[in-house]
C-alpha cells in the first residue's frame, strides 16, 4: 500500500500567509499541518508517499520534507502543476502508484484519530475503495454518503442542495488501482474541476464494493484561519507538558505548557497552558500569553497579552494591546504607537490582510 498527499491548491482563503508559502506547512501547536499526514501514513504503515505538489510554495514543501528519512518513510514528489481538482492529481500519481492501492490524504486535514482503522478494514476486504466518513451539520458544504447496515457505500453525491444523509466524505480516502480508469473517464464539474467524488461514484455504478469508517475523533480541514486557530486549540487540548526550557524564577506557569528547551519565559511573565513555545521563544516579563496559543520559533513577546492565537515565527510582539484570535504570518512586528504623534496605528499590512483594531 502506497501513499498520497495532495499539496497543491492556491490557499486562498488563507491569504495573505499562503503568498509566501503553501498552507500545507501553517503550523499547528508548532508543527507542519502536513507532518500531521505524513505521521499518521506511518502509523497505519505507509511508508512509500507520493507528495503531489501545486504552484503555491512548491519549493518549501520539498525542503521541509526533503527525502522523507526524518520521519521515516521515502518520498516521491510528483508535480500537478494547476489545481483541476483532487481526481486531476490523482491522475497525475498513476505512474507512482504503479499498480499498488493507495492511501489519498488530503494534505491541509488533521485526523485526532489517525487512519488506522480505515487502512486495516479497507484490507481486510474486497474493496474498489474506503472512504473516511463523519456526520456533519452542514452537509451541503461536502461529498456525502449513504451506507448500508454493513458500512458498505450505497450512494454518493457532491455538495447536495438536498443532502440524503449527513455524512461527509472527509480528507482520507483509500484506493484500489481502479481509481485511473473511472478518473480518466469523468467530465469536470460545474466549477470546472475533476471531481474524486465523480470518480468514486463511477466505481460503484460499475459494481466495485466501497467500503467506509467513520471517524469518531475530530477531524479539521484547516482551509481558513478560523479552521487553524481550532484545529491548534484541538491539537493542544491533547499536549503534553515538556516544559524543557528556562522557566526563571517569578515566572507563572500553569496547566500544559509545551516547550522548547531553548525556550525562555521570564520573571513577571504569566504563561497559562495549553500553550506551545517553540525554539528560541522568549516571553519577557509583564506578557500574558495562553491558553490556546503557539508561538513559533525565534518570537519574542513582550508587553504584549496574547490568547487563542498562532504565531508562525520570528515575529517581535511588544504591543501592549491585547491580541486574540489571531493568526500571525513569519516575521511580523507588532510594536507600541502609544507615545508618537499623531495618535492612531501604524501599519504596514499586506495584500489581503484581515485586521480588526
Ligand atoms: C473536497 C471533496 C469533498 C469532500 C471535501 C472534504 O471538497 O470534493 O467531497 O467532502 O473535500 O474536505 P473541496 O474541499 O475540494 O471543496
Amino acid at each position: 500500500m502506497k501513499g498520497l498527499i495532495l499539496s497543491g491548491g492556491r490557499g486562498t482563503r488563507l491569504r495573505p500567509i499562503t503568498h509566501t508559502g503553501p498552507k500545507q506547512l501553517v503550523p499547528v501547536a508548532n508543527k507542519p499541518v502536513i507532518q500531521y499526514a505524513i505521521e499518521d501514513l506511518h502509523e497505519a504503515g505507509v511508508t512509500d508517499i507520493g507528495v503531489v505538489l501545486g504552484n503555491v510554495g512548491r519549493e518549501a514543501i520539498q525542503e521541509f520534507l526533503g527525502d522523507g528519512s526524518q520521519f521515516g518513510v521515502d518520498i516521491t514528489y510528483i508535480v500537478q502543476g494547476n489545481p483541476l481538482g483532487l481526481a486531476h492529481a490523482v491522475g497525475c500519481a498513476e505512474e507512482f502508484v504503479d499498480g499498488d492501492d493507495f492511501v489519498m490524504y488530503l494534505g491541509d486535514n488533521i485526523l485526532n484519530d489517525g487512519i488506522t482503522e480505515l487502512v486495516d478494514s479497507f484490507r481486510d476486504g474486497d474493496y474498489a475503495a474506503g472512504l473516511a466518513l463523519q456526520h456533519v451539520d452542514n452537509p451541503s458544504q461536502f461529498g456525502i454518503a449513504t451506507v448500508d447496515d454493513d458500512g458498505d457505500i450505497t450512494s454518493l453525491v457532491e455538495k447536495p442542495d438536498d443532502p440524503p444523509s449527513d455524512l461527509a466524505i472527509i480528507g482520507v480516502y483509500v484506493f484500489s488501482p481502479a481509481i485511473f480508469d473511472a478518473v480518466a473517464a469523468i467530465e469536470p464539474s460545474a466549477r470546472g474541476e475533476l471531481e474524486i467524488t465523480d470518480a468514486i461514484h463511477l466505481l460503484l455504478e460499475e459494481g466495485g464494493a466501497i467500503d467506509s469508517h467513520v471517524v469518531q475523533g475530530w477531524w479539521k480541514d484547516t482551509g481558513k484561519p478560523e479552521d487553524i486557530l481550532s484545529a491548534n486549540r484541538l491539537v493542544l487540548d491533547d499536549i503534553d507538558a515538556s516544559r524543557d526550557g528556562t522557566i526563571e524564577d517569578g515566572a507563572e506557569v500553569v496547566g500544559q505548557v509545551d516547550m522548547h528547551e531553548t525556550a525562555v519565559i521570564e520573571s513577571g511573565a504569566v504563561v497559562r497552558g495549553p500553550t506551545s513555545l517553540a525554539a528560541d521563544v522568549t516571553v519577557e516579563s509583564g506578557t500574558y500569553v495562553g491558553p490556546y496559543t503557539s508561538v513559533g520559533e525565534q518570537s519574542r513577546l513582550a508587553n504584549v497579552q496574547i490568547s487563542n492565537s498562532v504565531v508562525i515565527g520570528d515575529s517581535d510582539i511588544t504591543t501592549d494591546e491585547a491580541i486574540v484570535d489571531s493568526l500571525l504570518g513569519r516575521g511580523t512586528t507588532i510594536g507600541s504607537s502609544a507615545e508618537m504623534l499623531p495618535e492612531g496605528r501604524r501599519l504596514v499590512v499586506g495584500e489581503n490582510s484581515k485586521l480588526r483594531l
